[in-house]
């Protein structure tokens, strides 16, 4: 059976929400929060992000003052893309994210934070996902690093390590990467992207930024429940494609796979 149609079924799946349709509608106090992170995310956007990440912002046009709603985010993403949302109910397993990335469509949680996590949330929620994740989406060369991780990744769901490996590889690019821009330092991870604690953080003495080095990112453990002491930089996002392309020769050499 060919991966298309034994995907199939998750994305028939994925096309109708599996989550409550009274779930997915957002109240004033919502759309307060949405606002306010919104406004604080466009004020930093020049300062921290990267150019890739500032272009397809535009292109996307997310609504800054009220929550998006998904069906809305669907045609707009779609369109400039190919890629659709799915709602979840937080974080999901590895696996499932790395299934339905293969397809084209991206796990979003659907809850907005309240108002005491606005500087901070431990869990992501609908505005990290939205403002973090999906505009780059419409960036070519990133959907590609995104979807071919999806389809090795799921070649070693069942070994740990290599399972870990990828968790940290995820992390240290989509979450919170780095890239070298007109001679400073940019983010293009959505963690950092939507917490004005972690891009101060990402340019401070407190914290430490590496080249990107694969050996170094497999052996470098991080926390989602604070800032992040280290993070690792790449120079364009052609350096992704390479990242992908050597990484499974990496994995096999780290856990002696033949
Ligand atoms: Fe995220």
């Amino acid at each position: 059976m060919n991966r298309k149609k034994k995907l199939e079924p998750i994305i028939q799946n994925s096309l109708q929400y599996d989550v409550p349709s009274s779930k997915l509608i957002y109240k004033e106090p919502e759309h307060e929060t949405w606002s306010i992170m919104a406004k604080k995310l466009m004020e930093r956007k020049e300062q921290y992000f990267c150019q890739e990440y500032l272009e397809c912002l535009k292109k996307i046009n997310l609504n800054p003052t009220k929550v998006e709603s998904l069906d809305q985010l669907n045609k707009k993403l779609h369109k400039l893309s190919g890629w659709k949302v799915q709602p979840v109910d937080g974080l999901i397993p590895l696996e499932k994210y790395m299934k339905l990335i293969t397809c084209k469509i991206f796990p979003v949680a659907y809850h907005v934070r309240t108002p005491k996590e606005i500087e901070f949330a431990e869990l992501p929620d609908y505005f990290h996902d939205v403002f973090g994740h999906l505009p780059l989406l419409c960036n070519k060369k990133f959907s590609d690093f995104l979807i071919n991780y999806g389809e090795i990744a799921l070649k070693y769901v069942d070994l740990p390590e290599g399972l870990k490996f990828l968790g940290n590889l995820l992390w240290y690019t989509s979450e919170t990467g780095l890239i070298r821009q007109k001679q400073s330092i940019k983010a293009y991870g959505g963690a950092i992207i939507t917490s004005e604690s972690e891009c101060l953080n990402m340019i401070s003495h407190e914290s430490k930024r590496s080249n990107f080095v694969t050996s170094k990112i497999m052996s470098t453990p991080y926390s989602h429940l604070k800032l992040q002491e280290h993070y690792f930089i790449i120079d364009s996002f052609d350096e992704l494609s390479t990242i992908i392309e050597n990484i499974e020769n990496d994995i096999r050499q780290q856990f002696s796979i033949s």
